[in-house]
């Protein structure tokens, strides 16, 4: 009897915070109030708030009560993301920093906003690109990676993936050509998409792109843009050499190309060479956000620009979204000034690496290729597994992943799946990978 009491109960709950009766956000009664609207005893209004919580369905707050979690969103979602979501899905397909105290962090951090002098302003719209001590801000953060830029030629945007949009349209015209990786970030290839630029793939093995086939490419016909990312590439983690960025330059300087750098992840290396936009400055075009150090859901990014782009990056971040919001900027200002964003990037470094031991003992003796400070495996399937069908039934078992097909600019798709390892807790990002593991090895061929 007292089971399906509990049964139902739970059941009760977990629907209608699922189909959305009960908001995210929402306060949740204390045990005491649910059990007696229930008519349950208190072990069991507790039990089921264990269970809940264990689902990620609530969250509790010390000393402020239990609340109904926000739902995690992905980056392309559609109805096969929706549907897995709404089963609560072990996310391997999307890299979010892990929750630890980002609460904590934010309500601090509003509290101190909410009584600093500066409030009124955070109103206002601000001038395309960032008011110019918050670009100041950025520009010391950036020297601390190798990158000396004044202030005219960094811009605050809204995310890395916005910095990409800005680059595409302030330095490219339709039909464009631009050289891409074989295998790169799928948002890359939707800017492309969207500008109906022409993508000129080049081939690439773990550790980095085919510098003689890059070669080819830009002299059999005109390619405006190289599109790279030379530190922790996502997928594949490498890093390029200085002698790989020097040829890389050499080769954009020879035929005139345009440098597109997305950093996104360059943080997690914890020793790289100078970024490109440091060796190149008249042509390299740097973009990267605090999206994978603090939270994807900030919207932070910031690029650095040559400064005769400057005037139309400028001109196209106006054009599209104005500026970025001024709260946000307020609060990512601040973490880079007080020394949180560090202190963040130090500590998922620690992480990633953590993570990715585990990835590797997980899934020991798989065809895998993964730097050892990166957030993501490339796993190569064995031929006779139907790719397709490792996904549907690795989502049948609520495990998310990207296929290769997300990833792949050439015809050829690999025989391969992404898994990003940095949204679960450590202890369900075990659980997912033995999911993976054993999907692949049981698979009837
Ligand atoms: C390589 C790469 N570039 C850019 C982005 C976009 O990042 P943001 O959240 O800052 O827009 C991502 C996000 O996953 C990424 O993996």
């Amino acid at each position: 009897m007292r089971t399906s009491r509990f049964s139902s109960l739970l059941e009760t709950l977990a629907a209608d915070i699922r189909n959305g009766q009960i908001a995210p956000g929402t306060l949740m009664p204390t045990h005491r109030q649910l059990a007696a609207t229930h008519h349950v005893a208190l072990a069991t209004a507790s039990r089921a708030y264990a269970e809940l919580k264990e689902m990620g369905l609530i969250i509790g707050e010390v000393g402020r009560g239990t609340f109904v979690r926000e739902r995690r969103v992905q980056s392309e979602p559609d109805a096969g993301d929706e549907a897995r979501l709404s089963r609560h899905a072990a996310d391997l397909s999307f890299n979010h920093p892990v929750d630890d105290g980002q609460a904590e962090l934010l309500r601090t951090t509003l509290r101190a906003l909410a009584s600093s002098g500066d409030l009124a302003a955070l109103m206002h719209q601000q001038p395309p690109g960032g008011r110019l001590h918050e670009r100041d801000i950025v520009c010391r953060f950036l020297a601390g990676r190798g990158i000396n830029a004044s202030g005219n030629r960094v811009f605050i945007v809204n995310g890395a993936q916005q910095g990409l949009d800005i680059a595409v349209r302030a330095s490219l015209n339709p039909h464009d050509r631009v050289a891409v990786d074989a295998l790169t970030y799928p948002g890359f290839k939707m800017v492309a998409e969207a500008h109906r630029i022409t993508l000129e793939p080049v081939g690439c093995d773990s550790r980095g792109p085919d510098f003689d086939a890059l070669e080819h490419v830009c002299s059999a016909r005109k390619v405006r843009a190289i599109y790279v990312m030379p530190t922790m590439h996502n997928p594949l983690g490498w890093v390029l050499s200085a002698r790989q960025r020097s040829r890389l330059v050499k080769i954009a300087r020879r035929h005139d190309c345009l440098l597109i750098e997305d950093a996104a992840y360059a943080f997690l290396a914890s020793e790289a060479p100078p970024p490109l936009v440091a060796l190149a400055p008249e042509r390299a075009l740097y973009v990267s956000s605090l999206s994978k150090s603090v939270a994807t859901g900030l919207r932070f990014g910031f690029m650095v620009v040559p400064e005769m782009c400057a005037a139309r990056v400028k001109a196209q971040i106006r054009a599209s979204v104005w500026s970025q919001p001024s709260l946000a900027t307020a609060l990512a200002t601040r973490w880079i000034e007080d020394g949180t964003v560090d202190r963040l990037e130090q500590e998922r470094r620690q992480d990633a690496r953590d993570r990715q031991a585990l990835a590797q003992d997980v899934l020991r003796g798989m065809e895998l290729t993964a730097n050892p400070e990166s957030l993501f495996v490339w796993l190569k399937l064995p031929p006779e597994l139907r790719m397709d069908r490792i996904y549907a039934d690795l989502a049948r078992r609520n495990v998310a992943v990207s296929q290769a097909s997300a990833y792949a600019t050439t015809r050829h798709v690999p025989h391969a799946l992404r898994l990003g390892l940095s949204s679960l807790s450590i202890s369900d990002l075990k659980t997912a990978l033995r999911e993976v593991r054993d999907v692949i090895e049981t698979f009837p061929i």
